[in-house]
């Protein structure tokens, strides 16, 4: 039985994760045991790692959070008590006003950008996350994956014409991280546990799978077609995966037209929220180089193309000569070597 046909979803080329135990040499002479490899005991000894630090972080920001509650609460009492008290109703009516007023005015963005996403999903350009490569990740990776999302949602939220979001294959680990995000269940996407080539397959002569390999240049977006983005965090160690599953599956690429615009200076392959923010400014722009400059770091770009912005928020991805050097996948600060502000994601979320 070919690959094609094991997995049941077209997905060509993707071999099937790497047991734990498959390099394994060591069973302690018993046959019958299952032999347990240095790399998994070291898998698993970084995942406690990573753990224990999870939990004492949480536990430092929850002792921050209640200084902070009493700082401000100490605040108040001090800024009461230097008014004369004959003013301090009124002191308190205008605070009070003041706070109902900041209320409001969120209540009224929210709602804004509720409407905004539920038109998209109407009349907005299609743009889907391929979710179906998470067994080629490492955990650190697929974090780093589900941070992006939430960029892309967030980013996309504050768009005047935002895109309708799509994720397909939403299943096991991904779908497990995607629902520890707070809020995503009202998240205004269409969440499919499907890949996209059964969730869409009436629209298969729409779907273009947006790939750096491919030989097509996105000249313009098509409201008509449906655009795909990888969603996968590899270091580009799989090389061309994205472009040999569209071809399996017949149908049509496409990458972005970088090189009429700009010279990088490194790779072409961008992650999928700088991807996502690309196509979210042309959108609004029609206008490919400015859309480049205003999301591809300066850093990436050659240094005769280096102007515009470079205030952007992006999850880079280290290159593989990086990567090999850093073998810590689960302590590695290099791994998302920009965060994403958390400010940026939470009012977005
Ligand atoms: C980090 S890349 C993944 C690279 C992966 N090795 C591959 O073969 O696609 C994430 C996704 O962003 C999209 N992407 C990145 N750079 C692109 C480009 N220059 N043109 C079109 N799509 C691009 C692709 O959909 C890609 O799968």
């Amino acid at each position: 039985m070919t690959e094609v046909e094991a997995n049941g979803d077209g997905e060509a080329g993707v071999p099937p994760p790497k047991s734990e135990t498959q390099d394994s040499t060591e069973n302690n002479g018993n046959s019958s045991e299952p032999a347990v490899s240095k790399s998994a005991l070291k898998k698993q000894a970084r995942q406690q790692r990573w753990e224990a630090k999870k939990a004492e972080k949480k536990a430092a920001a929850k002792e921050q959070k209640k200084k902070e509650t009493e700082r401000k609460r100490k605040e108040w009492e001090e800024s009461l008590a230097s008014i004369p008290e004959d003013e301090r109703t009124k002191f308190i009516e205008s605070r009070i006003s003041l706070r109902k007023e900041r209320m409001e005015q969120k209540t009224l963005e929210k709602n804004s950008k509720k409407e905004r996403l539920n038109k998209a999903k109407e009349q907005g350009q299609n743009v889907v996350v391929d979710l179906q490569f998470s067994h080629l990740m490492t955990p650190s990776e697929i974090r780093s994956l589900v941070q992006q999302i939430m960029y892309c949602y967030a980013v996309n939220g504050r768009c005047e014409s935002p895109a309708h979001l799509w994720l397909t294959g939403c299943e096991g680990e991904m779908d497990d991280q995607l629902k520890k995000i707070p809020g995503f269940d009202k998240w205004i996407i269409e969440k499919e546990n499907k890949p996209y080539i059964e969730a869409l397959q009436d629209r298969k002569d729409d779907l273009v799978y947006l790939t750096a390999d491919s030989e097509t240049v996105l000249e313009e977006l098509d409201l008509k077609k449906i655009y795909i983005i990888g969603g996968l965090v590899d270091r580009n160690r799989w090389k061309g995966i994205t472009m040999e599953k569209a071809q399996e599956q017949g149908i049509q690429t496409a990458k972005l037209p970088i090189s009429n615009f700009l010279k990088m200076s490194s790779s072409q392959v961008l992650t999928v929220n700088q991807v996502v923010e690309i196509l979210l400014k042309f959108i609004e722009t029609r206008d490919w180089k400015t859309s480049f400059f205003a999301v591809i770091p300066q850093r990436k770009r050659s240094q005769a193309d280096s102007e515009g912005n470079t205030d952007n928020a992006v999850v880079e991805e280290e290159d593989e000569e990086e990567r090999e050097q850093n073998d810590d996948p689960l302590t590695s600060k290099k791994q998302c070597v920009e965060e994403i502000p958390s400010n940026k994601l939470v009012d977005g979320l």
